[in-house]
């Protein structure tokens, strides 16, 4: 298999080849010599599980960082790059796998932060900046204002405003690390109309991601990083999901059934609830759900259908304008979220990075901070209990660290998810919410974070989980319920086909 990696395909025009690249970070080995091509005009896709070094190759690549040893040609020549704005220079740009925004700056100050067009007397021509910026919005089919700040989108026009940033600079060689983890279907349609399009011109992408069905969609070269050596190398037409899979983890993984129907009492009723959006229109409306002790519960819907408002409504970070929120017969409506949190209600928010993460803590610090306050102290008795459930978390969600006192910005990106899960779960919750916990993780890591929700379940939890991947409501759930506008669309069982799910949800099926 290595025979093979090492002589990754030379069809085509090779515009970019990196040779023998190794980093280490201290005494962590991210990268042990990986040999890898770019080609002109094709797009290359990097597979591998959480921490196998995709990421920090990227950065390689785009003068983040700077390798440990090993070189890289570019048209042939050696070439070095101190810095991202001397990668721009030679046409290589990336959009980064954790968001790089200012939220208070508007989506056009963002596209050319750092990049200011000017006028012929020297000033910021905002007038041309915001049109180019229109430009990009209506290529990527986006109706965004080049003036909202970028804190009032939602996570995944936030990403748009990624993607359009790499997209103004012009580049030859593209790298995306996870450009779709937030977007919905329709907008990765888009997504993929604007790289074949960038192909047909000859731009060379790199594209990195857990979806692995809709990364084969669009690539012509899979490569596969396992902690950090590249195993596997093919072309698009000798392979199917079977082979990704069994190179990336090395058997495959089924997401799990539900466990056994053993359901307590109602743990939390959701009672004709509307969550409005900023201007007063109702995201959510109306919407009635109840999630017995024991029972998993998965919400599928498109993007937008209103799954992440109503379990933030019901977290208690936003607010209702009809209904009530009941948690074991009592009504929280009224509750703020901490105290939701501490009687027992506790959410794994969609935007983890953002919400659920503080930057500057070590891992085992964010994993016991929910429980902050007179819970944990209720929970953590002694520092060394503590430490153990940070030992048990990280070993639970395979959280790939050196360890709890590692700083959490020296995670790969799903392991940071990772720290999100088991900090939650850490909080033995009644009801627990996960607005997709899947996003960013592996399939080895989804398979262990679903099994963890279907042992929760059997130890009397309640647990509602949203997702836009159809594939994983036939997994633990034993009830579906589809969102559609704001509304519950309709109600299934686990003997559903992902077919009666789709077509619920108002998506096209092909
Ligand atoms: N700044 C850093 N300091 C210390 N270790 C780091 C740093 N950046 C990355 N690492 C480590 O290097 C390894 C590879 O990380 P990388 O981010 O490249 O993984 P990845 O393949 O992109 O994973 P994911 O799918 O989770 O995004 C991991 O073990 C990670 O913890
Ligand atoms: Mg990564």
């Amino acid at each position: 298999m290595s025979i093979a990696a090492a002589h990754q395909d030379d069809s085509g025009e090779v515009v970019l080849a990196a040779r023998n690249i190794a980093k280490s970070f201290g005494s962590v080995h991210a990268l042990k010599g990986v040999n890898f091509k770019i080609h002109r005009g094709q797009v290359t896709t990097l597979f591998g599980e959480n921490g196998a070094g995709k990421s920090t190759l990227m950065k390689i690549l785009s003068g983040v960082l700077a390798p440990s040893s090993g070189d890289i040609t570019l048209d042939g020549a050696p070439i070095e790059f101190s810095d991202t704005i001397e990668a721009r220079e030679h046409g290589i740009s990336i959009i980064h796998q954790e968001l790089s925004l200012a939220p208070n700056l508007s989506v056009r100050d963002n596209v050319f932060m750092g990049r200011e067009l000017t006028t012929r007397t020297g000033s910021v021509d905002y007038a041309e900046e915001a049109r180019q910026t229109q430009l990009l919005m209506e290529e990527l089919e986006e109706d965004i204002d080049p003036l909202t700040p970028v804190e009032e989108l939602r996570l995944g026009q936030q990403q748009i405003v990624e993607i359009a940033r790499a997209l103004s600079i012009n580049s030859r060689i593209l790298i995306m690390d996870e450009p779709t983890s937030a977007l919905s279907a329709a907008e990765v349609e888009v997504l993929f109309k604007v790289i074949r399009d960038l192909k047909a011109r000859g731009v060379s992408i790199v594209y990195i991601s857990h979806h692995l069905e809709e990364a084969l969609q669009i690539t012509d070269h899979a490569v596969v990083l396992r902690d950090g050596v590249m195993t596997a190398y093919a072309r698009r037409e000798d392979i199917d999901l079977e082979w990704i899979v069994r190179n990336m983890v090395g058997e495959n993984f089924d997401l799990g059934s539900p466990p056994e129907a053993q359901f307590g009492d109602v743990a939390l009723s959701i009672d004709s609830v509307s969550v409005p959006d900023a201007s007063g229109v109702d995201l959510v409306r109306d919407l009635s759900l109840e999630v017995r002790s024991g029972e998993i519960v998965c919400i599928y819907g498109l993007m937008g259908a209103g799954r992440t408002e109503l379990l933030e409504a019901v977290a208690g970070r936003l607010n209702l304008t009809g209904g009530r929120v009941v948690l074991d017969g009592e009504d929280i409506s009224h509750l703020g979220i901490a105290e939701r949190i501490r009687r027992g209600l506790v959410l794994i928010p969609e935007d983890r990075q953002r919400d659920g993460l503080v930057q500057t803590m070590s891992v085992g610090q964010n994993l016991s901070l929910a429980s902050i306050g007179a819970f944990t102290r209720a929970l953590f008795t002694s520092p060394k209990l503590e430490n153990e459930v940070i030992d048990e978390s990280i070993d639970r969600v395979h959280i790939k660290t050196s360890g709890g006192s590692a700083p959490i910005g020296s995670l790969s990106g799903g392991n940071q998810q990772k720290v999100v899960i088991g900090k939650m779960m850490a909080t033995h919750p009644k009801v627990v919410l996960l607005d997709e916990p899947s996003r960013g993780i592996d399939i080895g890591a989804k398979a262990e974070v679903f099994k963890l929700l279907a042992e929760r379940a059997s130890g009397g939890v309640g647990v509602i989980y949203s997702t836009s991947e159809v594939g994983e409501c036939l997994s633990v759930a034993h009830r579906i319920v589809v969102m559609r506008r704001g509304r519950i669309a309709a109600e299934f069982g686990p003997d559903v086909t992902k077919a009666q799910i789709m077509a619920a949800s108002g998506e096209a099926i092909d």
